[in-house]
């Protein structure tokens, strides 16, 4: 059985005395024998104080991007290894802010996605569906697209490390959630993508729900067969609803 698994993505949020209230509220409700896994994804500046603050706990930590390179002349650039550096996990890919906002295509998220797991870490790749592409009926050839180019890029066997997220963009920082049934069916839709590659591989991945994910709907999306656990924006920054969120994973 997959375990699940609750991740924050903080965003572009954070201070340096912020993170430390916030990590240290954490620290004191999430054991270090974490039955569900946990973790924060945080801008990369904050690294280091996050891993001097949840090195030895339950929380794992991890970014929000990386380069596709691993160093050389990329100004700008933050590469997978010196994420490993700094202890990181995680890294989220292909985010949709970054698909929508910094115009990263299915291919850089892929390319992304390997680089990540050539570096060591767990990729978490974001894919979901606009508001106008549900509408038109296009849910499915849109996740098939995102999915496909990684399957591309890197073939299932990619997959056998890596989580997915499912996160429909109509639902991020809207305050509207899909229902519990929106989200495992399109979870079945990427399991199934997937299963046609390599049925194994597909029965294992982690896949997680992401878009206003609250301490009120958390336990409903995650009692789903095919919801892996979350990836949490806004309610990961107050410690007490990010709290609740991840209880509600350690119930099956
Ligand atoms: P919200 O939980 O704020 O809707 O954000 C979801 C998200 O984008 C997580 O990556």
């Amino acid at each position: 059985m997959r375990s699940k698994i609750v991740v924050g993505n903080w965003k572009l949020n954070g201070s340096l005395a912020g993170n430390e209230a916030l990590l240290k509220a954490l620290l004191r409700d999430i054991p270090r024998e974490n039955p569900a896994a946990c973790a924060v994804c945080v801008p990369s500046p904050y690294l280091a104080q996050v891993r001097a603050l949840l090195e030895g706990s339950g929380i794992a930590w991890g970014a929000q991007d990386l380069s596709r390179f691993d160093q050389g002349a990329y100004t700008g650039e933050v590469s997978g290894r010196m994420l490993v550096e700094l202890g990181c996990r995680y890294v989220i890919v292909g985010h949709s802010e970054r698909r929508t906002i910094f115009g990263e295509t299915d291919a850089l998220a892929a390319q992304k996605y390997v680089a990540a797991r050539n570096a060591g870490l767990t990729p978490i790749f974001c894919v979901g569906e606009t508001l106008q592409e549900r509408e038109r009926g296009e849910m499915q050839s849109v996740l098939a697209r995102q999915v496909d180019a990684l399957l591309h890029a890197y073939g299932a066997v990619g997959l056998e490390r890596g989580i997915v997220a499912y996160e429909p963009v109509w639902a991020i920082g809207t305050g509207r959630t899909a229902t519990a049934a929106q989200a495992d069916e399109a979870h079945a839709f990427i399991r199934g993508r997937i299963a046609a590659k390599d049925e194994a591989v597909a029965r294992q991945l982690p896949i997680l729900y992401g878009g206003s994910v609250k301490a009120a709907n958390a336990a409903e999306l995650f009692a789903m067969p095919n919801v892996d656990g979350g990836l949490v924006g806004g309610a990961s920054l107050v410690a007490q609803e990010f709290v609740a969120i991840w209880r509600a994973a350690l119930v099956r």
